[in-house]
């Protein structure tokens, strides 16, 4: 479990921290509603306090990062009610009743090296918060009603957590961590905050927003049948994959003043069709098998999941996880049979998997730095992987997974590795405000794609491959031709973007 996301490579530094100040300090009221459940009863002076809705917010935004469930401080998980109860290296630091006699208020209002939380690791509980503790103690330290003692307070409070609307325009860029062409090629659907948007290619319109509760989708791609899988997540909350019929409004029009469809991809059955996949940490990326059949996915939390969805949307079987990565995973990639999926990771390798075995094949081991994206070549005979080394690496996708060569030229570090459909062509793009084509033969450079003026974070092709469209951290879409590298448009991804902040 990851609570707080604490890397520097550049893809977290900067899209977990400046991202979210960036947005949220433009919009407070966002903010509010994102990252602090609102303000309950217990919030209003003397009012009855409720365990899980005033005092477990609280301990997990303060306490939980060394009081997890695994190897917590002092011995004491405070993640379940019951294991708080129970105590640590000491006993229940808690008398129902009676602050004043309890542990826990001891150590939250001391001045010495006994306060929680520790000076180093930051300031102590604001007096409001102390006071809300204090009065659940004196009204008797009560689990809320209908609540099991033994349950993950994570996911109960991951359960009641409603996600915001996004803002009607944007105060702030928003950076486009996914994009994708739908199967006709005519539009192409971006990330957003809190939001799907839908954008017409050929006149840069936006024509649909999808509402979604994830606050970022982190890779999408679209299934035979049209409808879009999307994974993301919020930052050390949460994770999720699901998917999408972005023509689920057919019987709903709801447009805003401009004209603009909103579709309700959070509560609306026919528009967010199906749930694979509740985790505990944001989900970064997605693969489709050639034939369709089998869907992977990796995050956060080091594992790689697969489904088989030949069964149809109602038999979807979620194959078990694989685990082997030490730290995320950043890309998934099938090999042209769907038997074999090759992974990158932070924990600075790339790996070849035999699905059924849940066997790891092969490491690759030579960025030496954390591996953002991966992909197979179309005959399987070798895997390419990028990252935070700048390079381009061709490996073997058999025996010691030998490199075969390492394509440079990126000035900074390769964000995303995408394979074009039909020609032996790779595209990559980059924190050097650039997206380049590589021979997929010879790893020579075929094109350079400037204009960016920021890291460039999602690139996709269309299904037909004549088109490209780069994201970048500013929230510029560019789509180009992938024949010629000649523009076709460029617009800004963030719905009502107020101009003047440019
Ligand atoms: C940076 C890590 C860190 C954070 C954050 C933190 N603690 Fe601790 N906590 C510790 C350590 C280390 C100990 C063990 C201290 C010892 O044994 O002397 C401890 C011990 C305790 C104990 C005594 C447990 C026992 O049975 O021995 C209590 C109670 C406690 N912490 C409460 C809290 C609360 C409440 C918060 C949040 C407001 C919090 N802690 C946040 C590191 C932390």
């Amino acid at each position: 479990m990851c609570l707080s996301h604490r890397c520097f490579c550049v893809l977290c530094a900067v899209l977990t921290a400046i991202l979210a100040s960036l947005i949220f300090a433009a919009a407070p009221s966002v903010h509010a509603a994102d990252s602090s459940p609102p303000p309950q009863n217990g919030e209003k002076k003397g009012g009855t306090v409720s365990f899980i809705n005033d005092i477990a917010p609280i301990l997990k935004e303060k306490c939980f990062g060394c009081h997890g469930a695994k190897n917590p401080k002092g011995k004491l998980d405070m993640t379940k009610y019951a294991s708080f109860r129970k105590g640590g290296s000491k006993d229940d630091p808690i008398v129902p009743g009676n602050p004043d006699e309890s542990y826990l208020m001891t150590v939250l209002t001391a001045t010495d090296k006994k306060r929680m939380p520790p000076k180093e690791s930051g300031a102590p509980l604001p007096p409001h918060q102390i006071e809300l503790i204090g009065r659940w103690i004196q009204q008797g330290a009560k689990l809320d009603a209908g609540l099991n003692p033994d349950a993950d307070l994570l996911r109960e409070l991951r359960l009641r957590w409603t996600p915001p609307p996004p803002p009607a325009a944007y105060p702030y860029p928003v950076t486009v961590t996914a994009l994708a062409f739908t199967p006709d090629g005519k539009k192409i659907v971006v990330s957003g905050h809190h939001e799907l948007t839908i954008w017409d290619v050929a006149s840069g319109k936006l024509e649909k927003r999808i509402f979604t509760r994830a606050r970022r989708a982190m890779a999408m791609l679209f299934l035979p049948d049209g409808k879009l899988v999307v994974a993301g997540g919020r930052p050390g909350e949460e994770g999720d994959v699901r998917i999408y019929d972005i023509n689920g409004d057919a019987n709903r029009r709801n447009a805003d003043p401009t004209g603009v469809l909103i579709l309700d991809g959070v509560q609306d059955k026919s528009v967010m069709v199906k749930q694979l996949l509740d985790a505990e940490d944001e989900v970064l990326c997605l693969a489709l098998s050639p034939d369709g059949k089998k869907l992977a996915s990796g995050g956060c939390d080091r594992l790689v999941h697969v489904w088989d969805l030949s069964g149809g949307y109602d038999h979807i079987k979620e194959l078990p996880p694989i685990e082997n990565h030490a730290d995320w995973v950043f890309g998934v990639a099938f090999t042209p049979d769907g038997k074999r999926l090759a992974t990158a990771s932070r924990d600075k390798t790339a790996k070849l998997w035999d699905i059924d075995a849940k066997e790891s094949i092969l490491t690759f081991p030579d960025h030496q730095n954390p591996v953002y994206g991966v992909a197979v070549k179309a005959d399987g005979t070798v895997g390419y992987s990028v990252g935070e080394d700048n390079q381009l690496r061709t490996w073997k996708a058999a025996a010691e997974g030998k490199q075969v060569r390492a394509s440079g030229g990126h000035g900074k570090v390769i964000l995303k590795l995408v394979q074009h459909p039909k020609q032996p062509l790779l595209a990559t793009c980059s924190a050097d405000q650039t997206v380049r084509l590589w021979n997929a033969d010879n790893g020579s450079l075929v094109r350079t794609l400037s204009g960016h003026k920021d890291y460039v974070y999602a690139i996709a092709i269309s299904p037909d491959g004549e088109l490209i469209a780069s994201g970048g951290f500013d929230g510029e879409v560019r789509i180009w031709k992938v024949k010629d590298g000649s523009l076709v448009k460029t617009f800004n991804a963030s719905p009502g973007l107020r101009t003047a902040q440019k």
